[in-house]
């Protein structure tokens, strides 16, 4: 989806994105839908599901599909990302997404939101204080 000479998506179009992309998660373990939609730097909007696995351990959460299938396709810059699930509170990304998303995306908006309400607007560094990333590797 691209926008339309707009370099940024408007949020409720993002957030639409996330729920369009929650209906194709296959969580046939959990019952657990979550859809996230990616907005590049240049307002290109790359979404993701979960993809579960009958080893259960090989699951892989919505937020990792939208970043691997944007770095895949070639886009290494980023805006924001919203997240949704079928919950009353808000459902944020797991650790290890969280580390995902700091490697490829920095310190990015996150918007969190259910079925009909947005719940939240962090910025990745609050969910995720003290990260281990390339600069300590030297
Ligand atoms: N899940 C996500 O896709 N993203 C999250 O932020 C939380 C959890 C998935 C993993 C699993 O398929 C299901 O939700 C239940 O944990």
């Amino acid at each position: 989806m691209r926008d339309s000479g707009e370099t940024m998506v408007d949020e409720a179009t993002l957030v639409a994105a996330a729920r369009e992309a929650r209906e194709r998660a296959v969580a046939t373990y959990s019952k657990f839908k979550v859809g996230a939609a990616l907005e590049t730097e240049d307002g290109l909007v790359i979404t993701g599901c979960n993809v579960e696995n009958s080893t259960y351990g090989l699951t892989v959460c919505a937020e990792r599909v939208a970043v691997l299938k944007a770095v895949s396709e070639g886009h290494r810059a980023f805006r924001r990302i919203a997240v949704v699930a079928d919950t009353k509170d808000p459902t944020p990304p797991c650790g290890p997404c969280r580390q995902i998303l700091w490697e490829f995306c920095g310190d990015i908006e996150v918007i969190l939101a259910n079925l009909t309400d947005d719940k939240g607007h962090h910025q990745l560094k609050d969910l995720f204080p003290l990260p281990f990333d390339a600069r300590l590797l030297g």
